[in-house]
């Protein structure tokens, strides 16, 4: 348990800009901030970010909340490790109740292994620069390679000393325990001896989106073809390679920029791209791409260029990497590069200029990247020219967008010279070939959904049903919105005279709704109620921003909700809309009253429903007539409850 004082701690320091700034790319809008939402797919920014109240809101998924949601949200985190993850980005102390040993272990596991990789990031890249070897071995490499001191540094590249252990023994000094060295996948152990996995090479450091460090690649400097290359960190508790893409959290603001983002291979081509000035590049490494990593790079632009090697390793990496973009409903375009270079060793061999000149000129779409590789080879071929017709079509197959699928079959129509038609009707083929494939037996989860469909029967008594959902939402939300706003009521007392009386909304609507007994049915809103109401009894007013910032995330998030529209977020008085905010305002009296009668009213409604079905079972005689004239009472206060209502709006 983390102490209520570190919480609001926590929640004082987490501006929310920062923290979804981090995942978010966000750009100024008035007092607000715009970007794309991280939660649905979108191309015209709608995720709005208010830094003055501290909240996010999506206008197109719905979604909303505050820095703490925000992370909950995002990362799948629970809400002790969303407050884990902010205190950590805040530098601020958790001082906990003590969790049970269990929890300790499975909450610290991630956080144990984030450490061990920070300090492994920082030993690699202080035995490059500041020891002999790491000088005289590392650094002359990446030299060599042709990579500046700037961009060393600022991809926190390293040196693992060729040294048996020179890397384990300072982890084991500073207290990393033996067991998460292994996890980590930065030692090794043979015949109980711990060595380090590294030895002698140079390291790439791999950062997830928010810049901590997850993993490495090692580079080997020897020539020796019995090792491999490249040693890769494995999957562990914080690395997933399927999920994460070399270069992204330096890539990130240029790909929304340019809305276009480069992929290629490798960590050497993201770092010299770079270097050229080329800053959207990213690499899938490690692993060829896969559809997470496509989602990914989905939430800052809708454009991947794939730049890969011309060799037929490269297109056929190409050709794969396209279907599962198509798949996606992205747009691709594909650079091959002469045969034996790379971006990378194109970008050391021409000028920056040159290089974006190259991959210009020579982006293809991927239709005509196919037929023009294809073609050559399948001239004058029927039946080679027919293998070709169907690999577009397969690749057409997979757009999901029925317009852009027909687009690029007229398009593809005129470029293999072939009736429309006739590839119309081979993409239509694939896709039933592959809606067969996918057709699969119901998951569990929609069986469930099946066995909870209502009968008619069921279904007619659930809307007989009176449900007070709506009124209770709009009693908290006007609870919530105007609690402060006076309500001036002009009386006459008992001799006659004008008497005027204020309250203020939050009493008001307390009073009346202690008074009558009346409890909500919904216990979130009940629980908003007490709390509101005990803050009263003390004086206490709870503002907008009390609940924005609520210790429960639920709460919060339903604050957020009731209380954000595009136009409360907005600075733009002339807005239609806002005036009608406006409007609310001017007439909160009367909204306040009729929101409260007609909750009061539909209570009724409730009790009498109820009541009368109870009617229909067989009962005494005696507990009947009972029943009867509760249920006669109740109907002439709705009556009551009705006239005073119509009174109080026609005054
Ligand atoms: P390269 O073989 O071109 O690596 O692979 P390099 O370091 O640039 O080597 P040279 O100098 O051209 O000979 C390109 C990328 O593919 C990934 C790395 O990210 C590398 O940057 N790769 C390559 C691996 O992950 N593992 C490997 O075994 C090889
Ligand atoms: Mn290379």
């Amino acid at each position: 348990m983390i102490k209520p004082e570190t919480i609001d701690k926590i929640f004082d320091a987490a501006r929310i800009e920062e923290v979804v700034g981090d995942f978010v790319t966000l750009k100024r809008r008035g007092v607000n901030m715009l970007g794309l939402c991280p939660f649905h797919n979108e191309k015209t920014p709608s995720f709005t970010v208010s830094p003055a109240k501290g909240i996010f809101k999506c206008f197109g998924c719905g979604k909303g909340g505050n820095a703490v949601n925000f992370i909950m949200e995002h990362e799948h985190f629970s809400y002790p490790e969303a407050l884990k993850y902010l205190a950590q980005k805040y530098s601020i102390e958790v001082d906990e109740e003590k969790p049970s040993p269990e929890q300790q272990e499975a909450m610290d596991e991630k956080e144990s292994l984030f450490n061990l990789t920070a300090f492994a990031q920082k030993h690699f890249e202080d035995t490059l620069h500041n020891t002999e070897e790491g000088k005289s071995v590392g650094l002359t490499y990446f030299k060599e390679r042709g990579f500046t001191t700037d961009i060393i540094k600022k991809f926190g590249l390293g040196y693992s000393l060729n040294t048996w252990d020179d890397f384990t023994s300072k982890a084991l000094k500073h207290g990393y325990k033996k067991d998460l060295l292994e996890k980590s996948s930065l030692v090794r152990t043979r015949d109980h001896q711990t060595y380090d996995a590294f030895r002698g090479r140079v390291t790439f450091p791999i950062h997830n989106l928010s810049g901590r460090v997850l993993g490495f690649g090692a580079r080997i400097l020897t020539q020796d073809k019995k090792k491999p290359k490249y040693i890769n960190t494995a999957e562990s508790e914080i690395y997933h390679k399927s999920k994460v893409l070399y270069g992204l959290f330096f890539a990130k603001s240029a790909i929304v920029r340019e809305d276009n983002c480069y992929l290629t291979e490798g960590y050497t081509d993201v770092i010299s791209m770079h270097q050229a000035g080329i800053e959207n590049v990213i690499a899938s490494s490690g692993t060829s791409l896969t559809t997470d990593q496509i989602k990914l790079i989905r939430r800052y632009t809708q454009n991947i260029t794939l730049l890969f090697d011309g060799d037929p390793a490269g297109i056929k990496a190409a050709f794969r990497g396209v279907d599962m973009i198509l798949e996606e409903g992205m747009n691709v375009k594909i650079v091959l590069f002469p045969d034996g270079e790379d971006p990378d060793s194109y970008a050391r061999n021409f000028r920056p200029a040159e290089v974006k000149a190259f991959i210009t000129e020579n982006a293809k779409d991927f239709i005509s990247f196919k037929t023009h590789l294809l073609l050559e080879e399948t001239q004058n071929d029927p039946i080679k020219k027919a293998g070709l017709i169907k690999e577009i079509a397969l690749s057409i197959s997979r757009i999901p967008e029925p317009i852009a699928r027909s687009l690029y079959v007229q398009k593809s129509s005129d470029l293999l010279q072939i009736d429309e038609n006739l590839l119309m009707a081979e993409v239509n083929k694939q896709r039933r070939i592959k809606s067969k494939d996918q057709a699969q037996q119901p998951t569990a989860q929609e069986e469930e959904s099946w066995a909870v469909t209502k009968t008619p029967l069921e279904e007619a008594s659930v809307k007989k049903g009176i449900s007070l959902r709506h009124q209770e939402y709009e009693i908290i939300r006007t609870l919530l919105l105007y609690h402060s706003q006076v309500m001036i009521f002009d009386e006459k007392d008992e001799e006659g005279h004008d008497v005027r009386f204020e309250i203020n909304v939050a009493d008001y609507l307390i009073n009346e709704i202690t008074n009558d007994d009346l409890r909500f049915e919904t216990e979130m809103y009940q629980h908003v109620f007490d709390e509101i109401k005990s803050a009263r009894e003390q004086e206490k007013m709870l503002d907008e921003q009390y609940f924005f910032t609520h210790h429960n995330p639920d709460v919060s998030k339903m604050a957020i909700d009731m209380l954000t529209s595009p136009y409360t977020l907005s600075n733009q008085w002339e807005d239609k809309h806002k005036i009608y905010v406006k409007k609310e305002e001017d007439n909160v009296k009367m909204n306040v009253i009729e929101i409260l009668y007609a909750f009061k009213l539909k209570k009724l409604e409730k009790i009498i429903y109820e009541n009368r079905q109870m009617l229909k079972q067989e009962m005494e005689p005696e507990t009947m007539l009972e029943k009867m004239e509760f249920l006669r009472n109740m109907e002439s206060i709705k009556t009551m409850l009705a006239k005073e209502l119509s009174r109080i709006i026609i005054q």
